[in-house]
């Protein structure tokens, strides 16, 4: 055993970060606190809609709506937990992320499995027929002779995969279940969903809708303030890193997620820096790692194209120095591909690219009149082309790529300037 306490670095960092006094881990996404600060009058609406559990009732479906962030989750598990104390865990409460589950079947067999009684096999994800699965689960709700209710969160991805349908056979479940209650929660972030429902799934569905705002700065320091309780020692993280973490999120759609991440990190780099106390310094700090690692995850995974093209883009403008033409990163791109082994798509996928690439702000495009010569369109790069280099050449089927002359301005294809726009 090594004894040697004085040059263990893990022991060093233990007692560099002693202003912690809990789990920096209870800062992040999965952990829901005792108490939600300002959103006390949404939980109250909440129990209210669903009130008549209590009195054997069927209480209406409900949607809760709201930007990322704003604690749609955690006011509807928060709710959950208080009923499942006051009815004694009588309500069958069934809580399906559709983001994971994201069909309609893999809904459907969760549920199933999730009414398992100890003797009962859990059924495959894969193989039953539709109406199989459904009639198990109409039979196991109704063996359990329990109320039913059934969180969908992120309800929009199964309808984004499933469709509309896929919803109403899900609804139908209460009809079924010889008149045990049996009603859903879906949550969702996006405020068209129910405008992409067919009228007899919105109509069943959206009988009672909730929103979430989105939080003000004030309210974000308060969560913040909550949050650290029992994680940080008193005095460790300054007033105005507190109110930076706050401001910051706030302009970021009032988003307590980012808050708490920014706040998470800044601590890490405290830890990391041998600081004992939390400055705005590291705020600043905090703020640069996550855009970049967002920037990085965002280029990393974009298809394979995609990435080629941005790569003509990043080294087009690394040559000319001004925004390029299509035409211009067109050709370099079949330069690249060509490089690098692959078959070139169409110029108009191309285009259709530079346009995807244009949607999740990684490039700006315009169109410009040239005069007699008709209108060109003007691609920008919108993020450090330096910083985006580097991360695609960390993508392996990139990292290959040398420019084989393409840096030289003699190889490099540099349309005219009346490059139309294609
Ligand atoms: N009022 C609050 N008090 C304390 N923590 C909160 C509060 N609101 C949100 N949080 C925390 O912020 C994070 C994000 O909240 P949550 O996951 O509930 O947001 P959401 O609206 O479901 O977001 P998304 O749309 O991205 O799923 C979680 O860690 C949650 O615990
Ligand atoms: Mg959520």
């Amino acid at each position: 055993m090594i004894s040697d306490r004085m040059n263990n670095p893990f022991v060093d960092f233990n007692e560099k970060s002693s202003f912690l006094t809990g789990n920096l881990s209870d800062l992040g996404g999965s952990f829901i606190p005792e108490s939600l600060p300002h959103r006390e009058e949404q939980i109250l609406q909440m129990a209210k809609l669903l009130g008549s559990l209590m009195r054997n009732g069927r209480p209406s479906n409900i949607v809760v709506y709201g930007r990322t962030g704003t604690g749609k989750t955690s006011t509807t598990r928060h709710v959950m937990r208080m009923l499942t104390d006051a009815t004694n865990g009588y309500v069958r409460i069934c809580y399906i992320n559709c983001q994971i589950n994201d069909s309609q079947y893999s809904v459907l067999v969760t549920l199933v499995n999730l009414f398992s009684a100890d003797s009962e096999e859990n059924i495959p994800l894969s193989g039953w027929p539709l109406d199989r699965i459904y009639s198990e689960l109409v039979s196991r709700i109704k063996r359990s002779s329990r109320p039913l209710l059934l969180v969908l969160d992120e309800i929009d991805r199964m309808i984004a995969k499933s469709g509309s349908d896929s919803l109403y056979v899900i609804l139908k479940l209460g009809d079924d279940v010889d008149g045990l209650s049996c009603s859903i929660i879906g949550i969702t972030n996006d405020t068209s969903f129910s405008e992409r429902l067919d009228s007899r799934v919105r109509s069943r569905l959206n009988q009672e809708s909730m929103l979430l705002p989105p939080y003000n700065a004030s309210e974000l320091k308060d969560i913040l303030s909550y949050r650290t309780k029992g994680i940080l020692r008193e005095g460790s993280l300054e007033e105005s890193a507190l109110n930076l973490c706050a401001a910051i999120a706030a302009r970021e759609h009032g988003d307590a997620r980012k808050a708490l991440d920014l706040l998470r990190v800044a601590i890490d780099i405290t830890i990391r820096n041998s600081s004992l106390v939390i400055t705005d310094k590291e705020v600043i700090a905090a703020r640069e790692r996550l855009e970049i690692d967002i920037l990085r995850e965002t280029v990393k995974s974009l298809p394979l194209h995609t990435q080629i093209v941005l790569l003509s883009c990043v080294v087009t403008q690394e040559v000319t120095r001004r925004p390029s033409f299509t035409g211009e990163i067109s050709r370099n791109y079949s330069e690249i591909c060509q490089e690098l082994g692959n078959s070139p798509l169409s110029n108009r996928r191309v285009s259709d690219l530079i346009s995807d690439l244009d949607d999740i702000g990684l490039i700006s495009t315009r169109i410009q009149s040239m005069g007699r010569n008709g209108r060109s369109k003007l691609i920008q790069l919108e993020e450090n082309g330096d910083q985006l280099k580097k991360y695609l050449m960390e993508v392996d089927s990139l990292s290959s790529f040398v420019g084989a002359g393409l840096g030289k301005q003699s190889r490099l294809n540099l349309g005219n300037d009346n490059d139309p726009a294609n």
